[in-house]
């Protein structure tokens, strides 16, 4: 059993009854007058969302009842398994529209995922038995990707440095048949990767980049690239405490990518799909980078450290020159890059920034889709004066925190070719607290939704 989820159903299986709002009046009006006494009883109203158990004469519960929306999308149904006691359920399937089904088994298995990596957990999740309707691999290539993603970015720094990040790395190349190289450490400058080398060289865990290679050289080429800053403590220009303490998800858009990945290969996309990961930690030592300094890159263009805390995309930097190098049809990257784009839209909506349209339409459209929100912010070319380096090419820090998520946008575009279609999306990758289906920790955002785009584009 895996996601709370079981193919055959146990002798002690509860049926779970779908009532839509809309026939609500309907439902509870055709009732024996014992159980619609108790239905008002219970306070059970139009309202949605809510599940109600309907006893037997003995005491045993004859069956859930689940109120919800006339068209419950997927967070609707995410409502249903955190109202109901430990034990199997079936969903009456009569009752289940083809869209329902993926979307109640996908809803189920995000709402009942537990972080118990360090302490056993007393809670038991409720399981349910996979409605018939169910395409199966499908939903648990997403629930498997999205359960490595939170449990990635959950794992405290202590347990999860560089290292680590590309032992997680390793383990999806090889369950997939993945080719998968890394370059660690002083490595790395004999490899012309110094952007990366020089923001993780102050911890003695060693930076690295991670290189990981899938599918057939002819098909069409995807590039996929990850900040993977595993601890951010701002170097030098150290973070407050405040903003310090989430750091450890730092290395999110490293984990979004992973899943990503996963959920490409297991559908057998075809593409040629590489994905690239620069694994630091931006930490404080006698020879960390300091502000003032001006860094080499691999594309040959200075970068003037005016915050080291603006880490990100001084490593993406690099990376993103790297994909671009191989003329692949589409990079696209996430990165927890700025505070400004959580000021922008908050820590639910990942920014999205596009160089081409089309590609821009696509992964919106899929986002409507997926229920996997994401918003387009310009790459505004008038604001390129503000990325201007004094005495370097250009700097990592603007003046002013205006436009912060754009600018930091702007910056990493300098590093990809014009005439590759390429997303920059800006995320959190966090849940702050939870909510049906999206427990407080870390969070794949934006990966279902960018999924659903390239399945589209690039089809089977
Ligand atoms: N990792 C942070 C950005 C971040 C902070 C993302 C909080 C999500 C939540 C990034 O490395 C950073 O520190 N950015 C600075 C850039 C600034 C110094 C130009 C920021 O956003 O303040
Ligand atoms: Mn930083
Ligand atoms: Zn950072």
């Amino acid at each position: 059993m895996s996601f709370n989820l079981i193919i055959d159903p146990p002798a002690d299986v509860t049926a779970i009854q779908i009532v839509r709002r809309g026939h609500f009046a309907t439902w509870k009006s055709a009732l024996p007058p014992a159980q619609a006494a108790w239905v008002t009883a219970n306070g059970f109203t139009a309202a949605s969302g809510q599940a109600l158990a309907m006893p037997n004469s003995d005491g045993t519960i004859s069956a859930q009842v689940f109120l919800t929306e006339d068209l419950p999308g997927l967070w609707d149904w995410a409502r249903l398994p955190g109202n109901l006691p430990s034990g199997a359920y079936q969903i009456d399937e009569t009752a289940l529209a083809e869209a329902d089904a993926d979307n109640a088994v996908l809803a189920w298995g995000l709402a009942t995922y537990i972080y118990d990596h360090y302490r056993r957990s007393e809670l038991e999740p409720p399981r349910l038995v996979y409605p018939k309707a169910c395409d199966r691999a499908r939903v648990d290539a997403a629930l498997r990707n999205t359960y490595r993603v939170r449990n990635l970015i959950t794992t405290p720094a202590n347990d999860l440095g560089p290292e680590e990040l590309a032992m997680a790395a390793e383990e999806v190349a090889h369950a997939h048949n993945a080719d998968i190289s890394i370059i660690v450490g002083d490595d790395l400058l004999t490899h012309n990767y110094p952007a990366v080398h020089a923001v993780g060289r102050a911890h003695d865990r060693a930076p690295r980049l991670i290189d990981m290679r899938w599918g057939d050289r002819k098909d069409r080429k995807l590039t996929l690239v990850g900040k993977g800053v595993c601890f951010d403590t701002g170097g030098l220009d150290l973070k407050p405490a405040s903003g310090m303490e989430l750091m450890k998800k730092d290395m999110g858009g490293a984990a979004n990518v992973l899943g990503l990945a996963g959920m490409i290969m297991s559908a057998q996309m075809p593409v040629c799909l590489r994905v690239l990961i620069p694994a630091v930690e931006n930490s404080v030592s006698a020879n960390a980078m300091r502000p003032g300094d001006v860094l080499e890159t691999r594309k040959g263009l200075t970068i003037e450290i005016g915050n080291t805390d603006a880490e990100g995309r001084v490593i993406l930097a690099d990376a993103l020159f790297e994909a671009a190098s191989e003329q692949p049809e589409v990079i696209i990257d996430f990165a927890t890059l700025t505070g400004a784009a959580r000021v922008a839209l908050g820590t639910d909506i990942p920014a999205l920034f596009v160089n081409n349209d089309n590609l821009a339409e696509q992964i919106l459209a899929a986002s409507v889709a997926a229920e996997d929100p994401l918003w387009r912010m310009p790459l505004w070319a008038g604001y390129q004066n503000l990325i201007r380096g004094k005495i370097a090419d250009i700097t990592n820090s603007p003046a002013g925190r205006f436009g912060g998520a754009i600018t930091a946008a702007l910056f990493l575009e300098r590093f990809v070719e014009p005439d590759i279609a390429w997303a920059h999306i800006d995320l959190m990758a966090w849940n702050t607290v939870s909510t049906p289906g999206r427990p407080e920790g870390g969070e794949a955002m934006g990966m279902r939704a960018v999924f659903k785009a390239l399945e589209k584009r690039f089809g089977q």
